[in-house]
C-alpha cells in the first residue's frame, strides 16, 4: 500500500478508539477498543471523521437481522466490525489510483460502515464534496435516508400536483420523503407517532394522522384517494394499502416486517403476487448508493429547500447511547454522533 500523505496534512496518530463488535447483537456487542488507523487501499482515502448520521440499517447490521444479511455481511459476526454508513469528514490520506479527490478536501457519503471511529476507510467512488453552505452534521444526514426517500419518490412517479400518502413520516427517511415530495409540488399526506403530528405538519405534509389511531383502511383515508402510497413503516396488510391508490396509481415498499430468517422477503413475494394483472402495482424498494443523487439533495439543502431533522447529537465517546436510542425504533428524524 502506497499511503500519500504530505505537508498538508497534520500527522496520523498510529492508534485510535473506534467502537467495534466482534459478534452480531444488540448495542451490548458494541465496546469501544484501540486500533491501529487504518490505511487506505486502491481507490480509497482515509477520512477523519467529522459526523456519522445512523440509520435502522446500522442496527439491523449490528444485530445481523434478519439473518439472511448475515450471507452478504458475515456469516459469525459483520465483515466489518465497525458501524455508522453514513459519513461526512475531511480526507487525511490518499490511497493508489484515486482521482478526484485530495487531503483537505471535505466529503461525504454512504460508506460500507467504518464511521463510529475518528477515522473511516472510504471508496472514493462513494464520495462526493461537501460544499461550503452544508455543515457535516447536516450532510451526514443524507445519503440513506435522504437516498432512500429521493428513490421512494422516484419510484412512486407521482405526477405533478398529485396526493401521496407517506406511512412513517417521523423517520429518518419519512421526514426527508415528505420535505422531497413537497418540494416536488406533491400533496403529502401523512401518518405518523401522535408526539411528532406538529412536526411532520411543519414540514409541509397537508393532513397528518396518528398511527396508532388511523390505519389504512380508516375512513379518514379512503379507498382511491392516492397516486401513490409510501410505506415506510412495514405493517400494515398490503391489500389495503393497494386500495388506497387510484388506478394507475403505486404503492412502493420501503420497509416491511417479517420473520427472523427471511425479514421482509415474505412481504416482498406478496406484493409481486398482488400486483399480477393490478393498475394498482405494489414496489418494493432496495436503495442503493447513489452519488450523483447525493450532490443534488446537498444542493437542495444548500438552497434551503429541504433540511434534515435532527433529533439528537452524541459525541463520539457516547456513540454507544446513540446506537441504543436508535436501536430502540422511535428516533424522530435523525441521530448523528459528531466526532
Ligand atoms: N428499502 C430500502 O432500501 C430501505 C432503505 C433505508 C431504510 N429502509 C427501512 O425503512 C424503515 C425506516 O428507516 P428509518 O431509518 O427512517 O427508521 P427510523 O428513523 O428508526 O424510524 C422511526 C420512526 O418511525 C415511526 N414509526 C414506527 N412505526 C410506525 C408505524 N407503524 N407507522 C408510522 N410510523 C411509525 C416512529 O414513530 P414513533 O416513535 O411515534 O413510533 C419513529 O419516529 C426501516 O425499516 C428501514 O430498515 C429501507
Amino acid at each position: 500500500m502506497d499511503q500519500r500523505t504530505d505537508a498538508a496534512s497534520p500527522a496520523l496518530p498510529a492508534r485510535m478508539t473506534a467502537w467495534k463488535q466482534h459478534r452480531y447483537g444488540g448495542p451490548e456487542a458494541v465496546a469501544a477498543e484501540t486500533v491501529p488507523v487504518p490505511a487506505p487501499g486502491r481507490g480509497e482515502v482515509l477520512l477523519a471523521v467529522r459526523a456519522v448520521s445512523l440509520n435502522s440499517a446500522d442496527v439491523h447490521l449490528m444485530r445481523g437481522d434478519p439473518l439472511f444479511v448475515r450471507l452478504m455481511f458475515g456469516l459469525r459476526q459483520p465483515k466489518n466490525a465497525v458501524r455508522g454508513m453514513d459519513v461526512a469528514g475531511t480526507v487525511v490520506a490518499v490511497g493508489d489510483a484515486v482521482t478526484g479527490f485530495t487531503i483537505g478536501d471535505e466529503v461525504v457519503g454512504e460508506l460500507p460502515g467504518g464511521g463510529l471511529a475518528p477515522y473511516a476507510i472510504a471508496p472514493v467512488a462513494r464520495l462526493v464534496s461537501r460544499p461550503a453552505g452544508v455543515d457535516a452534521i447536516a450532510a451526514a444526514c443524507l445519503p440513506i435516508a435522504a437516498g432512500t426517500a429521493h428513490q421512494a419518490l422516484a419510484a412512486a412517479a407521482a405526477p405533478e400536483g398529485g396526493r401521496i400518502l407517506v406511512i412513517g413520516a417521523s423517520g429518518g427517511v419519512g421526514t426527508f420523503a415528505v420535505q422531497l415530495a413537497v418540494d416536488r409540488g406533491l400533496e403529502v399526506w401523512a401518518l405518523t407517532g401522535a408526539r411528532s403530528v406538529e412536526l411532520v405538519t411543519g414540514l409541509g405534509a397537508t393532513r397528518v394522522f396518528d398511527y396508532r389511531s388511523v390505519q389504512p383502511g380508516a375512513s379518514d383515508l379512503p379507498a382511491d384517494s392516492f397516486d401513490a402510497v409510501i410505506d415506510i413503516a412495514g405493517t400494515a396488510p398490503l391489500r389495503a394499502l393497494q386500495r388506497l391508490v387510484r388506478g394507475g396509481g403505486k404503492v412502493v415498499l420501503v420497509a416491511g416486517e417479517g420473520g427472523r430468517v427471511l425479514g421482509p422477503v415474505g412481504r416482498m413475494l406478496r406484493a409481486a403476487v398482488l400486483s399480477i394483472g393490478s393498475r394498482r402495482g405494489i414496489r418494493p424498494l432496495a436503495a442503493t448508493a447513489k452519488p450523483a443523487m447525493l450532490t443534488e439533495l446537498l444542493s437542495l439543502v444548500a438552497a434551503a429547500r429541504i433540511s434534515p431533522v435532527i433529533e439528537r447529537t452524541f459525541p463520539l465517546s457516547d456513540a454507544l447511547a446513540a446506537l441504543e436510542h436508535v436501536d430502540e425504533g422511535h428516533t424522530v428524524g435523525k441521530v448523528v454522533v459528531v466526532a
